[in-house]
């Protein structure tokens, strides 16, 4: 059984359609990428796995039991952290205050104490600026902050939405090098990125979504077999400009395999 599986998922704003049968899988363990040109659904799809979104119809499961209708928090009870696109910190609150935030729905006072200072042992920056407001933090700090304060709700799965954009080329590479150490720490993280060829280097698996739903799964080695795939995918980068254009064409293109089997077994 997947941590989380996504299944036929369709939403929709009034009359635009932003997910037509979107599918995939998370395996406890797995770093999963989410790869596709701008309004692909990418972050419809995590919206809707934390029901800020309400699909039309499809399955959303998350450790076997169904996520629909729950409110975020109950979500965020069960295990599941968002960061979110544009790192939502509060700027006005100072760095510590942020962190308790994100630990709102534990009362183990004593265990958040100490899971303030793991997560500052590990992002230094946050404990030197801890009792600084957070606006005052870069952006790439304010991105770590983002990440700490998901992680201070002991998720087992992290649902990470472009979490290096905006951020100068050195801080992207320091993001990506995070996320390979929350994988090494046991976390289970679903990754949305437009930076193809990083996130192809850490992921287990990715799956290449276009127009609503999934053109492709498969290994990093699997897509990167497919040249021209790849091409197309690599296109959609802001920073390359390539965009709503670089979409491929669906019929050159495998069916899709969401029901693909994790590579972890
Ligand atoms: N709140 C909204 N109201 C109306 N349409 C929306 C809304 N949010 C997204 N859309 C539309 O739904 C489609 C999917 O958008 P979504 O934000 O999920 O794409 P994305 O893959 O995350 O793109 P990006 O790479 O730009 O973040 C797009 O056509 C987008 O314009
Ligand atoms: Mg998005």
């Amino acid at each position: 059984m997947p941590l989380l599986l996504v299944d036929g998922l369709h939403v929709r704003y009034g009359a635009i359609v932003a997910l037509r049968g979107m599918s995939l899988t998370v395996d406890e363990g797995e770093i999963v990428g989410l790869i596709g040109v701008n309004g692909a659904g990418k972050s419809t799809t995590m919206n809707a796995i934390m029901q800020v979104v309400r699909p039309e119809r499809g399955r959303i499961e998350y450790n076997g039991a169904s996520l629909i209708g729950l409110a975020p928090e109950a979500i965020i009870r069960r295990g599941v952290a968002p960061v979110m696109e544009g790192r939502r910190i509060f700027p006005g609150l100072t760095v510590e205050e942020n962190l308790k935030l994100g630990a709102a729905i534990r009362s183990d006072r004593e265990a958040i104490r100490a899971d303030i200072e793991r997560w500052c042992a590990f992002f230094p920056i946050l404990g030197e600026r801890l009792t600084k407001p957070a606006g005052t933090l870069s952006g790439g700090q304010q991105q770590m902050l983002a990440v700490a304060r998901a992680l201070m709700s002991r998720p087992r799965l992290l649902l990470m939405d472009e979490p290096s954009l905006g951020l100068a080329p050195k801080l992207v590479s320091e993001v990506f090098t995070l996320i390979a150490e929350l994988r090494d720490l046991g976390m289970t993280i679903l990754l949305v990125e437009q930076n193809v060829r990083k996130t192809l280097d850490i992921v287990d698996r990715a799956y290449l979504v276009n127009t609503g739903r999934v053109e492709f799964a498969g290994t990093p080695d699997e897509i990167r077999q497919q040249a021209d795939l790849e091409q197309a995918y690599l296109g959609g980068g802001r920073e390359a400009g390539g965009g709503r254009n670089a979409s491929p064409s669906a019929s050159r293109l495998p069916p899709p395999a969401s029901a693909r089997t994790s590579i972890r077994g």
